[in-house]
This record gives C-alpha cells, sequence and structure tokens, in this order.
C-alpha cells in the first residue's frame, strides 16, 4: 500500500485536527463539550476554515454548523460529508473531529485540483453528537432527520437550562426545527476513527462499515432517606446507592448472558451513578443511573430491558428503597449503512491501493440517523489500540489521510453516478 499520492493535502488535514485539538478545558484534555463556550470557540474555527476554503457557512435550526458549494447542476441535489466537533469529557482528538476535517480538506483539494462538482457539496459538523449534559445524542443528526422530538427540547442539564434555550444559544431555533429538516441529501458520507482494535491488529487501511449499532439509554432512579450513617443500624437504612450497586451488577449480568447466546452483539453499561448527598457519614438518599445498551437486534434490546425492569424493581424492595423512575431517554435502531454506497467505498479503496475490510460499528454515529433520510455509509480508519472515549485517543496522520483520500474519491464517483435529478 502506498500512500504518498493521496489526490489530498494529508499535512493541511492533519494542522486542522491539531488545531481543534488545541480548544479543549485545559485540565481535561481533550474536552470541547457540547453547549459550552469551547464547542463555541472550536465551532468558530471550523466556520472561519470553512469559509476560508470557499463554502458559505450557516448553522441551520437543529444547530448544525452546514458549509456548501454550490454544484454546476444544483437541481441534482446535495452530497454530504460531515460528522460532529463535540467530544466526550476527557476525550480524543479524533473521534468526530475526523470527520468534519475530511469534509473541509476535500473542498479544498476539489479547489484545488479545479474540480467543480456537478452536485452541491455540503460538509456538516453536527451539533451534539456525543451524549450531551441534557441526557440526549445526535441532537444535530436528529434534528436534520425530523427525530428531533419536541418534548426532548425540554431535557434540562444539572444547572436548569432547557435544551430549547441551549439550541438557541449556540445559533438553532427550537421553534423552527422543521426548517432544519432535509430532503434534498441524496447520500451522506463520514469518516471515523474505528475505536475497536479490527483495522490495527489485522494491518489494514480503511474499513467499509457495514451497520450500525442500535443504542438505548434507560435512566433509573432509587429513593431511600439520607440518614446518619454512623447512629443508622444497617438494619434499619433504606440506602438508595445498595439498590443502585446491584443494578449496576444485575446490568451487567443480564447484558453477558445476551451476548454469550451469540451471534448479535449484546453490550451494556452504567457509565453515570449519581449519589446524593454523596457525602461519606451520609446514607445515600438518592442515586440516579444512566444505563447504555448496544446491540446489532433489537429483540434482545426489548428482553435486556424487560429483564432489567423485573430485576431492578426486585433490586428497589430488598433495599427497602423506591423506585421513582425507569425511563428510556432514547431509543435508536440498528442501521444498515447503504449497499451501494458501500460498493463506491470498496471501490475507492481498492482504485488507491488501500488494504480494507468490511465491518460493523459499535459506536454510534449522526450516519445512523442520516441513513433516514438518504443514502448513508462510512469509512473507518484504524486507532491506536482501538483506544477512543479516553485522551489516549489516536491515529496517524497518513491513516487519517488514506480514509478521507476514500471519501474524497467515493464524492467523485458519486457526482458521476448519481445523475438522475
Ligand atoms: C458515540 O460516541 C457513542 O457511540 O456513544
Ligand atoms: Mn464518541
Ligand atoms: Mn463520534
Amino acid at each position: 500500500m502506498t500512500k504518498t499520492n493521496l489526490p489530498l493535502d494529508a499535512d493541511r488535514l492533519w494542522s486542522d485536527i491539531m488545531a481543534l485539538a488545541d480548544i479543549t478545558d485545559p485540565a481535561r484534555p481533550y474536552t470541547r463539550r457540547s453547549f459550552t463556550e469551547l464547542f463555541l470557540e472550536g465551532r468558530a474555527l471550523v466556520a472561519t476554515r470553512f469559509t476560508e476554503a470557499g463554502l458559505t457557512t450557516r448553522i441551520d435550526t437543529g444547530g448544525n454548523l452546514i458549509g456548501r458549494i454550490e454544484g454546476r447542476k444544483p437541481e441534482l441535489g446535495v452530497i454530504a460529508v460531515g460528522s460532529h466537533s463535540d467530544t466526550v469529557p476527557s476525550g480524543g482528538r479524533f473521534d468526530g473531529i475526523a470527520g468534519v476535517a475530511t469534509g473541509l480538506e476535500i473542498v479544498r483539494a476539489l479547489r484545488d485540483s479545479g474540480t467543480q462538482l456537478d452536485h452541491t457539496l455540503e460538509v456538516i459538523d453536527f451539533l451534539a453528537e456525543e451524549p450531551s449534559e441534557y441526557g440526549l445524542s445526535c441532537v444535530g443528526s436528529r434534528g436534520m432527520t425530523g427525530f428531533l422530538d419536541v418534548k426532548m427540547l425540554d431535557l434540562v442539564e444539572p444547572g436548569g437550562e432547557k435544551l430549547r434555550d441551549a439550541l438557541r444559544r449556540v445559533g438553532g431555533d427550537p421553534d423552527r426545527l422543521d426548517r432544519a429538516i432535509r430532503s434534498d441529501i441524496r447520500a451522506f458520507l463520514e469518516l471515523h476513527i474505528e475505536q475497536g482494535i479490527v483495522l490495527e491488529s489485522q494491518s489494514l487501511d480503511v474499513g467499509v462499515v457495514s451497520s450500525i449499532v442500535g443504542i438505548r439509554r434507560i435512566e433509573i432512579v432509587f429513593e431511600g432517606e439520607a440518614d446518619h450513617a454512623g447512629t443508622t443500624p444497617l438494619h434499619l437504612r433504606h440506602d438508595a446507592l445498595v439498590a443502585a450497586a446491584n443494578a449496576v451488577a444485575i446490568v451487567r449480568r443480564i447484558a453477558e448472558e445476551l451476548d454469550a447466546e451469540g451471534p448479535d452483539y449484546f453490550v451494556a453499561t452504567v457509565g453515570i451513578l449519581a449519589v446524593e448527598p454523596s457525602a461519606s457519614n451520609i446514607v445515600p438518599g438518592r442515586c440516579r443511573l444512566l444505563v447504555d445498551a448496544r446491540t446489532t437486534n433489537p429483540a434482545l434490546t426489548a428482553r435486556f430491558v424487560s429483564a432489567l425492569d423485573r430485576e431492578s424493581a426486585a433490586a428497589a424492595t430488598a433495599a427497602r428503597v423506591r423506585r421513582s423512575a425507569f425511563t428510556t431517554l432514547s431509543d435508536g435502531p440498528p442501521v444498515a449503512c447503504d449497499p451501494d454506497l458501500q460498493v463506491t467505498l470498496r471501490a475507492a479503496a481498492r482504485d488507491l491501493g488501500l488494504a480494507q475490510t468490511d465491518l460493523p460499528s459499535g459506536a454510534g454515529h449522526d450516519a445512523a440517523f442520516m441513513s433516514r433520510i438518504c443514502r448513508s455509509a462510512m469509512v473507518f480508519v484504524p486507532c491506536r489500540a482501538g483506544k477512543s472515549h479516553a485522551p489516549q485517543e489516536w491515529a496517524d496522520r497518513d491513516a487519517v489521510a488514506a480514509g478521507a483520500a476514500v471519501i474524497l474519491q467515493a464524492v467523485k464517483a458519486l457526482d458521476r453516478s448519481l445523475q438522475d435529478a
């Protein structure tokens, strides 16, 4: 495989990724949480670079930052490329960012080679792909595809701000969400780091993504009674954390059982556990858990939820506390990537001389929502030791550039093949 003759500028692409990496909470690299000042600073940088690349830049009512370059035959519709610029807390420099930077570099590479597409090309930085403080992920791609339910706008972050107000603050318009919904996008392509070890362990350059997992997020709240940790005898306590600790173990056990059945993938995680009042000498009075369950088979999610519902209720009874919430916050089904776009991506990788495989995604992506309104597909590039959602996340400059070149070649191929208006 040779990566020296790629039809784009690997250094320029890399410099965008590194410039965004510099915009981080210094105490928690790499943190640029959606809706924060840092996020807006990152977006200002992206918008500037969009403009410098010749893109007309706007924020849609769903809060997505969109750069656009008109095609020779605008009636053919839009080919879109993108991902997200927000991060998880203490996340990495590449998750999402590499996909946005890829879109930008494609525009510059086309310009440098004097290529004007027939289709209009858009580069999209979707709003809040990562679960935000409002408890919702993929806010922008939900908005663009009509899946940002008005009820979701009432979600509140711990400081009390509603998602509706936060959306307005970052340039969206919660009262005109219908204007964000698109019917003119013909194809969407997203480059992303793999966030797993398949490509690296097999010394492959790119992965063409076959499917994206479904994700269900469930909030469970246990309410007990705060009491003195020294004077309240064990048999008189109503300890919310005892119920929650059991619930964590229950989540893990049910997930292991479902995954072991095979062949479908099943994982579940409790990533948030909030204990109140959280003091060493107070029996926990309230505990909130957030469960994230993922699978390629929605029937397994249904079985998981019903078992967890039953067993977490029993855990509450055993700890003599009340389970005051068992609520689905979001539920995205598994999605198959578009077969024709996969063929286009495989051909592009082959023409570039890159070693490739097909692989499923265990991570969620904006492409999953985009697949509800247009053909959508993804390219993965290797990342070191599969590490992601952690500061150690790393992808090599040439690896990202190779994946970006696949997207560029695919955009050109789609521009030729999608000629029916
Ligand atoms: C997105 O990063 C997800 O898979 O949660
Ligand atoms: Mn992520
Ligand atoms: Mn991502």
